[in-house]
């Protein structure tokens, strides 16, 4: 079979072996449904490994899932949440936070993705007004919908300013690995004060499969009560259970000789990939070609280029366009990498876009 390549999206990318070695051992004879397996007894001890004994994880189908389930865990019914106007559960989830979890979602702008904790005052003031939903909850996403990831400190104070008012605070973590790569720091130290996160698998090499990992030790006992039910009620609830387990302890715990995990190795990777790519366009961009829209801080870049240019390079290589150029004629282009692209695949991409851009000028 031929190898195709696209630069859509980090979901496009085959499984990892060893993802997939980990699912062929816990194929084995029957187990136990719905998550009293020995594949998700031993996912139980990597969450606490990785997070902490305070920890406590549920592994679910899909981001859109962990985020619904980890944002009704902490909201009430009267609730709000706080997101960036680019927060997938804002404009990427088909309203399914409204819908599914009857919550509104209160937006801020963002021009990179990520929050600032004086921008928390735009709601603050609702707290107490029975008219206004009430933002209980801030989410925020690491890395970014955009690329970008939050430092430590930058997240820490904003999770301490949404704690100060009162607030829970929730991360989509679809992409927490390749921050924590890009950080240099471990998963945990990523959450910097987060108190329940989706942590995503899919993206990082899993076939498919995240989790609602809960943070926060005074939330530990409530949740440990609430998950299941929530879980089961929004029906992210997988009977064979051992399978979704199985590739998120394999991203935890599989480690290389050097004794990286593989969630570490697959995301380092990934950024890497994207930094060679941005480079490779650095000179189109020096030559005012092309701009970059966005810094290239994880395996995201972020570029607008004359439509013409884009649509030639699309006949051979899919991904997708962000949103409409700033200037007329152009669109803005989000190219992802993911833990399989190649450095040759990067090439060939930078060489099929400085092709398309020669023809269209
Ligand atoms: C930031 C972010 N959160 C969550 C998701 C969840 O996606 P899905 O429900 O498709 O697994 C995605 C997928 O694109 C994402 O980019």
């Amino acid at each position: 079979m031929n190898r195709t390549v696209h630069f859509a999206s980090d979901n496009y990318a085959a499984v990892h072996p060893e993802v997939m070695a980990a699912m062929a051992a816990a194929n084995e004879g029957h187990d136990v449904a719905y998550g009293a397996d020995a594949a998700t007894a031993a996912f139980d001890a990597a969450i606490a490994s990785t997070f902490g004994e305070q920890a406590l994880g549920f592994p679910v189908f899909n981001g859109t899932g962990a985020n619904i389930v980890s944002l009704m865990a902490l909201s009430p019914r009267w609730g709000g949440i706080v997101a960036s106007e680019h927060a997938h559960i804002n404009v990427d989830e088909n309203g399914a936070p409204e819908r599914v979890g009857g919550l509104k979602i209160l937006q801020l702008p963002s021009v990179d993705g990520r929050l600032h904790p004086d921008q928390l005052a735009r709601y603050a003031g609702d707290l107490g007004d029975e008219h206004r939903a009430q933002p209980v909850v801030l989410s925020v996403t690491q890395s970014t919908e955009l690329g970008t990831v939050y430092s430590l400190e930058a997240m820490a104070d904003l999770t301490y300013a949404a704690h100060e008012l009162g607030m829970r605070v929730h991360m989509d973590g679809a992409r927490i690995a390749n921050a924590a790569a890009a950080l240099g720091v471990s998963l945990r130290e990523a959450t910097a004060g987060a108190d329940v996160l989706s942590f995503g698998g899919t993206k990082n090499g899993a076939m498919l499969g995240e989790a609602v990992v809960v943070l926060a030790e005074d939330l530990r006992s409530s949740l440990a009560h609430d998950l299941p039910y929530l879980r089961k009620a929004t029906m992210q609830l997988g009977s064979k259970m051992r399978y979704v387990s199985a590739q998120l302890s394999a991203l935890l715990t599989s480690t290389d000789l050097a004794g990286d995990p593989l969630w570490l190795r697959n995301a380092r990777h990934a950024n890497a990939m994207a930094a060679r790519l941005r480079e490779a366009l650095a000179p189109l961009a020096q030559a005012g070609v092309l701009r970059f829209t966005q810094p290239t801080e994880s395996n995201a870049v972020f570029v607008e280029l004359p439509r013409t240019a884009a649509d030639a390079v699309r006949a051979a290589f899919r991904f997708y366009d962000w949103q409409a150029g700033a200037t007329p004629g152009t669109v803005e282009a989000r190219w992802m990498c993911a833990w399989d692209t190649t450095a040759e695949d990067v090439d060939g991409f930078a060489r099929a876009i400085t092709e398309a851009l020669e023809t269209a000028r």
